[in-house]
């Protein structure tokens, strides 16, 4: 997979996020395909991630977590982005340089109060990458 520019200008960040997004990262992905390179690319798509989105933050609307293998191996690198309560998504042949575009999806998943991530201002990355997204789900009590 070829390197791309930074996309994070492409979107405006909203005033505050409406409601809470938190994007994990999986620090073990080798990347897969086009994707193989030298390294750990994993590793630094969570440093990067780690270090855009943690200075991001949005008084902690937004947040970034390292995690190890999202079982998307195959696809990697690998990402999601949640939203408590509401959707989640995640994403597979991401690289080491496509921490700008996380940061993106975060911002776009906060720019509105509820629902889906929207489509229109999403990175090509997270269009042609996407590999669930998971519904808001009730847990029946007990
Ligand atoms: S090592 Fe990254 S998804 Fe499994």
């Amino acid at each position: 997979m070829t390197a791309h520019p930074p996309t994070i200008d492409d979107t405006p960040a909203p005033a505050a996020a409406l409601r809470p997004v938190m994007v994990l990262v999986c620090s073990t992905c080798k990347g897969t395909g086009d994707a193989v390179c030298e390294g750990k690319p994993g590793a630094v798509l969570a440093e990067t991630a780690t270090r855009l989105i943690g200075e991001e933050a949005d008084n902690g609307r937004i947040a970034v977590q390292s995690v190890e293998c999202l079982g998307n191996c195959s696809r990697g690198c690998s990402a999601a982005i949640l939203s408590p309560g509401d959707w989640h998504y995640v994403f597979g042949d991401l690289d080491a340089d496509s921490a700008a575009d996380l940061l993106v999806g975060a911002r776009l998943m906060g720019s509105v109060a509820e629902g889906p991530l929207p489509w229109r201002g999403r990175p090509t990355s997270l269009k042609k990458g996407m590999i669930a997204r998971i519904p808001p789900v009730e847990y029946p009590s007990t």
